[in-house]
């Protein structure tokens, strides 16, 4: 299964072109960031909560056998750490392909360590897109996790990096280290 929001995520431009901008990572952009930028911050957007609800047909599982990969779910109150990349507009190009399968750009505030704030983007996967899985018992997702592979590698990885690097940020997540301690103990496959 495939849902290409490619051409989705082109015409949805909320910036003017030409400046900066500001986009969020909260999964594989904190620890994978493969792409230019001029600065990049800790930060954190509220009102959402960071789940492995996304299914990876592409990244990290098949269509076949699909990983999961994080996404945000709306949580009042919830705060969620990660980093803030500012880049150029032409850099979305690339982003866009990268987090095509089912991920479209929104709008949100980011929130600095030093008290300011900003207007930024994030990369949101939401129920309605076709790749989206879901909610499940955490120890089922823990075994899909523990044994999907795709062309970027191991799922397990995906998650595993994911936790180190909350855990640099000094970040609590417990859906996260919860996930990474349950993959942990399953054997490599
Ligand atoms: C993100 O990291 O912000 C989006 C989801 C991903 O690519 O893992």
């Amino acid at each position: 299964m495939t849902v290409d929001t490619t051409s989705l995520n082109r015409k949805r431009n909320f910036f003017t072109s030409g400046q900066t901008l500001w986009v969020f990572g909260y999964g594989s952009l904190i620890w994978k960031a493969e792409f230019p930028f001029h600065e990049r911050r800790p930060a954190h957007i509220e009102g959402w909560e960071r789940r492995f609800w996304q299914g990876s047909h592409d990244h990290r599982g098949t269509p076949q056998a699909p990983g999961r990969v994080a996404t945000l779910v709306e949580s009042p109150g919830a705060v969620c750490q990660g980093m803030a990349y500012r880049i150029d507009a032409d850099t979305l190009g690339p982003l866009d392909y990268r987090e095509k399968n089912g991920y479209l750009r929104e709008r949100v505030i980011l929130h600095f360590h030093d008290g300011s704030h900003a207007e930024g983007l994030i990369y949101l996967a939401t129920e309605d897109n076709a790749a989206f899985l879901g909610d499940a018992p955490l120890d089922a997702i823990a075994r899909q996790i523990a044994t999907a592979h795709g062309p970027s590698g191991a799922n397990r990885d995906y998650l595993l990096h994911l936790a180190e690097a909350l855990e640099n940020l000094g970040a609590q997540d417990e859906h996260v280290s919860a996930l990474a301690a349950r993959v942990r103990s399953i054997k490599e496959t």
